[in-house]
C-alpha cells in the first residue's frame, strides 16, 4: 500500500487535534486521525451535554503542573477570550453558568461542528489505529491497523489521557513520548468522586443524594462549591477539584458551614431557646438528615441548654474541619481528566513542540498541565492547540 504525504499530522481528533488543524492547516496539507467512530466525542457529553467550553476567569493558577509557569506562555497568546470570539462569530448562543464557567445554551454538538467548519481544508480520518510511529531523516511515518501508512514532518500527539476508557482514551501519547525519550510524571485520576471505607459509609450511605455548599481542603487548597453524598462517598464540584490535589492517605477536611458565624449562630439559638434539641438547632444552619447524623457522629445529644457557649464553640469549630480520609477514588472509569502526563522540561512552553525531537509536538490533555473543574480544561486544550498549530504554520511560511 502506498503512503499518503501531509505537512502535519495530528493524532487525537478531541479538542485540542481538532482546534489544532485550523491552524497548523494554513501552513500546509493536514489531516487529523482518530481511532473513534467520530470526533470530539468528549465534548459531545462535556457540560452535561451543553459544553463549559471555557472560562472567564481563567489564567495559569487554575492549572496543576510540576511547573506551574509552563501553560502561561500559552494560555496568554490564546485567551478564553479569543475562544469566546470565535464562538461568537459562529453564532452560538452561551450563558455563564456560575463562577465565570461558560456554556452552550443548545448543545456541545455546535462547538464540534464549529471545529470541524473550522479546520478545513485539514483532513480528517476515524476508526484507524495507529500501531507504530518511526522517525528517520525528520520524517515521522505512522502505520496502522488497516494497513494504510501516512508520513509527515510534523507530529502533534493530541490523544488525550487516560480518563474514561470506554470513549477512547488509551494512554497512547504517553507511550510516543516515552519512545521519544520524553519523561512523564505519574498520572492519576483527577476531578473524580472520592470513595470511602465501610466505617465512613456507614453514616454517608443514607445521605445518598443531599448536596449542599461546603467548603473543601486538602494540602494547602480548598474550594467553596457543592458536596454531594453518593452511595461510593462523597462527589459534587467541591469533591471533584479536592480530588485533583488529594493522594493517598492524605484526610481532606470538610466545613459544613463555610460561611456566616456557625457558633455565635447556635449560641444565639441556645438563649432563645434552651429546651430544643441540639440537632433541631443545628438543623436550622444545615439540612436535616445532615444535622441529625453529624450530631450522632459526635454523640451530642439532649437539649442545646446542657451545652455551655464553649462546648457549643467546640462543637461547631468541629463542624467546620471535619477530618475524613478516602480510600481512594472512582477512577478513570468517571475522571473528567489524568493528572499528570508529558514532563513539560522536555517541552517548548511557547510552541509545544519536543526539545529534543524537531516537528514533535504535544498538546491538551497529554501534557502535565491539568486544569481545575469549570472549562478550564478546554481552554488548556484550545491555547495548547494554537500554540502548537500556529508555530507550524509560522516555520511552514517561513520555509524554515
Ligand atoms: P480528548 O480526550 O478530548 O481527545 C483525545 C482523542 O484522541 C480522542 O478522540 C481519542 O479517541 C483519540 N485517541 C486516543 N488514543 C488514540 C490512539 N491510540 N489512536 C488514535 N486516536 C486516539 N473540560 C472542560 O473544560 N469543560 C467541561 O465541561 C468538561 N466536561 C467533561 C466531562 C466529562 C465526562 C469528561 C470525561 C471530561 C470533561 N472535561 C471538560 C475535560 C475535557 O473533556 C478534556 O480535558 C479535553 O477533552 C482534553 O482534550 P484533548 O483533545 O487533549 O483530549
Amino acid at each position: 500500500m502506498s503512503t499518503a504525504t501531509f505537512e502535519t499530522i495530528i493524532i487525537g481528533a478531541g479538542a485540542a487535534g481538532l482546534h489544532c488543524a485550523a491552524f497548523a492547516a494554513k501552513g500546509g496539507r493536514t489531516l487529523v486521525i482518530d481511532h473513534a467512530k467520530k470526533p470530539g466525542e468528549k465534548i459531545r457529553i462535556s457540560g452535561g451535554g451543553r459544553c463549559n467550553f471555557t472560562n472567564i476567569y481563567a489564567n495559569a493558577d487554575n492549572f496543576i503542573s510540576e511547573n506551574p509557569h509552563f501553560a502561561k506562555s500559552a494560555l496568554a497568546r490564546y485567551t478564553q477570550w479569543d475562544f469566546i470570539d470565535l464562538i461568537q462569530k459562529y453564532g452560538i448562543a452561551t450563558h455563564e453558568k456560575t463562577l465565570g464557567q461558560q456554556f452552550c445554551d443548545g448543545s456541545a454538538q455546535q462547538v464540534i461542528d464549529m471545529l470541524l467548519a473550522e479546520m478545513a481544508p485539514a483532513e480528517l480520518i476515524l476508526n484507524t489505529t495507529i500501531t507504530d510511529v518511526s522517525h528517520l531523516d525528520g520524517k515521522f511515518t505512522l502505520s496502522t491497523e488497516t494497513g494504510r501508512a501516512f508520513e509527515c514532518s510534523n507530529l502533534i500527539v493530541a490523544c488525550g489521557g487516560k480518563s474514561i476508557p470506554k470513549m477512547g482514551a488509551t494512554g497512547f501519547g504517553y507511550q510516543l513520548a516515552r519512545q521519544f525519550g520524553h519523561d512523564i510524571e505519574e498520572t492519576r485520576p483527577g476531578l473524580v468522586p472520592l470513595t470511602f471505607g465501610d466505617t465512613d459509609l456507614a453514616w454517608m450511605k443514607p445521605l445518598a443524594g443531599l448536596a449542599l455548599p461546603a467548603r473543601i481542603g486538602c494540602a494547602g487548597t480548598s474550594f467553596d462549591e457543592a458536596l454531594l453524598f453518593t452511595h461510593r462517598g462523597l462527589s459534587g464540584p467541591a469533591i471533584l477539584q479536592i480530588s485533583s490535589y488529594w493522594h493517598e492517605t492524605l484526610p481532606i477536611h470538610v466545613n459544613f458551614h463555610p460561611t456566616g458565624d456557625l457558633a455565635n449562630g447556635m449560641i444565639a439559638k441556645k438563649h432563645e431557646n434552651g429546651r430544643r434539641g441540639i440537632a433541631t438547632v443545628l438543623a436550622d444552619f444545615l439540612p436535616n438528615r445532615l444535622a441529625a447524623t453529624l450530631c450522632d457522629q459526635m454523640q451530642a445529644t439532649g437539649n442545646i441548654a446542657q451545652y455551655s457557649d464553649a462546648a457549643l464553640q467546640d462543637l461547631t469549630a468541629k463542624l467546620q474541619n471535619w477530618p475524613l480520609t478516602p480510600i481512594g477514588t472512582e477512577g478513570y472509569r468517571t475522571a473528567e481528566v489524568t493528572l499528570g502526563g508529558v514532563n513539560t522540561d522536555g517541552l517548548k512552553a511557547r510552541t509545544m513542540e519536543s526539545k529534543t525531537t524537531k516537528g514533535l509536538y504535544f498538546i491538551g490533555e497529554v501534557v502535565d498541565v491539568t486544569g481545575w473543574l469549570g472549562g478550564y480544561n478546554f481552554q488548556w486544550a484550545w491555547s495548547s492547540a494554537h500554540a502548537a498549530g500556529t508555530a507550524i504554520a509560522k516555520d511552514q511560511q517561513s520555509g524554515d
